[in-house]
């Protein structure tokens, strides 16, 4: 028997990730050891309350139920944390959509908001899931280019009004994955502005919102006024509580794009595991202090990997001051970032992911994650060096 693909499955891009993977198998199998800088999963673990609170909840015997929907505690434990971290408030009743992940929720928004052949704006490069989310719902993906020379920020002027007036919504990701960027408040404003004017929501990916070095802070979207008119924002455990795996996130803002994502959920999951949603609560309440610690530890791989590069020769390496990635031009000399990054997988074992995997524009670009101790990411910095002078 053979079974046919759909057109939506077949639409969807495997390519430059399978064969990543199947070049790191073949490079382990040769007993090169890897240095793995191709994931965004944080390598730390959550706090030890974090991980306290849940391993108590899942010996409880009462705490296996469908749960349907967030727990008692939980919307307000996302609207403290708003309050305290970014000064927006936000009403726990009606504000706070719980996600198995942010992914579930910018997986489902699309299909909750568009029929096909709807255009939606999309970052380029960006975070698969934007592009993959639209073409499974059947929408047209217009990608706004982010590019160095207007400092990786989307240009709203460049985009045709008939193409604004037929978008149903934008996504925006700041501090973002794979570009780093942090986007100042002007920016912000311009795109509540823009999406008012042509009736778009804005889709704001902050996942990264507490991976901010240096003393600088990132702004929530909400913070701006009249945000809450036209945009909703997604946030996670993932990264900020190191519980990638627990599968918690949220989406706070506009009230009527969450009560439609609300109800396309409804029908499809029925709920984060308890034990999991007590452990949030207390994440999302305790005195961020380690947050702080969390940042020192991002801050001192940074520079690690950055000196370490800079180094090698690898001139272009810029200084990031967020998130858990460095967005790094190619060397000069390599025909593409997918012929590099596999050959330098296969020459060093230092695996980093292709720029032209977020997107047409990342073409020349690799992304580099700091998801290894100090130590493996000076080891990364000496086998690249290496590898450029044999090169
Ligand atoms: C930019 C961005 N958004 C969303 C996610 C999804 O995170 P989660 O579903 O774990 O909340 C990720 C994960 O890597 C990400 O990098």
């Amino acid at each position: 028997m053979s079974f046919e693909p759909s057109d939506r499955i077949a639409s969807l891009p495997t390519g430059i990730f399978a064969e990543l993977a199947a070049k790191k198998r073949a490079v382990a199998e040769r007993g090169l050891s890897l240095i793995d800088l191709s994931v965004g999963s944080p390598d730390l673990p959550p706090a030890p309350f974090i991980r306290q609170v849940l391993a108590e909840a899942v010996l409880d015997g009462a705490k296996y139920e469908y749960t349907l929907s967030a727990i008692p505690g939980f919307a307000e434990a996302v609207a403290s944390f708003y309050q305290r971290r970014y000064d927006v408030s936000i009403d726990p009743s009606r504000e706070v959509v719980q996600l198995m992940g942010s992914q579930d929720g910018l997986a489902h928004l699309a299909l909750a908001l568009i029929n096909p052949g709807d255009i939606v704006l999309v970052p380029d490069p960006g975070y698969p899931i934007y592009a993959a989310s639209v073409q499974i719902a059947g929408g047209q993906l217009v990608p706004m280019p982010l590019r160095s020379e207007h400092g990786f920020l989307p240009q709203f002027d460049a985009i045709p009004v008939d193409v604004a007036r037929r978008a149903k919504f934008m996504v925006l990701n700041f501090p973002g994955n794979p570009i780093a960027t942090i986007a100042p408040p002007s920016f912000f404003e311009q795109a509540i502005a823009f999406a008012k004017r042509h009736n778009i929501l804005i889709v704001h990916d902050f996942a990264y919102s507490e991976l901010v070095f240096d003393g600088l802070r990132a702004t929530s979207i909400l913070a701006y006024p009249g945000a809450a008119d036209v945009a909703i924002e997604f946030n996670s455990l993932s990264k900020t509580f190191n519980m990638a795996g627990c599968r918690i996130g949220y989406a706070v803002g506009n009230r009527q794009a969450l009560s439609l994502l609300q109800q396309l959920k409804s029908h499809i999951d029925y709920g984060v595991f308890r034990p999991i949603q007590e452990a949030a609560i207390a994440a999302l309440t305790a005195d961020p202090v380690h947050l702080d610690e969390q940042v020192r530890i991002y801050e001192r791989r940074r520079d690690t990997l950055v000196t370490g590069l800079r180094n090698a020769d690898w001139q272009q390496v810029p200084n990031v001051h967020a998130t858990m990635f460095i967005w790094a031009p190619i060397p000069s000399g390599f025909e593409s970032s997918r012929a590099f990054s596999l050959d330098l997988l296969e020459s060093s074992g230092v695996v980093v992911t292709p720029g032209d995997a977020f997107g047409r524009e990342g073409e020349g670009y690799v992304r580099i994650a700091l998801v290894q101790s100090e130590g493996l990411l000076a080891e990364a910095g000496q086998r690249i060096a290496a590898y450029l002078q044999r090169h």
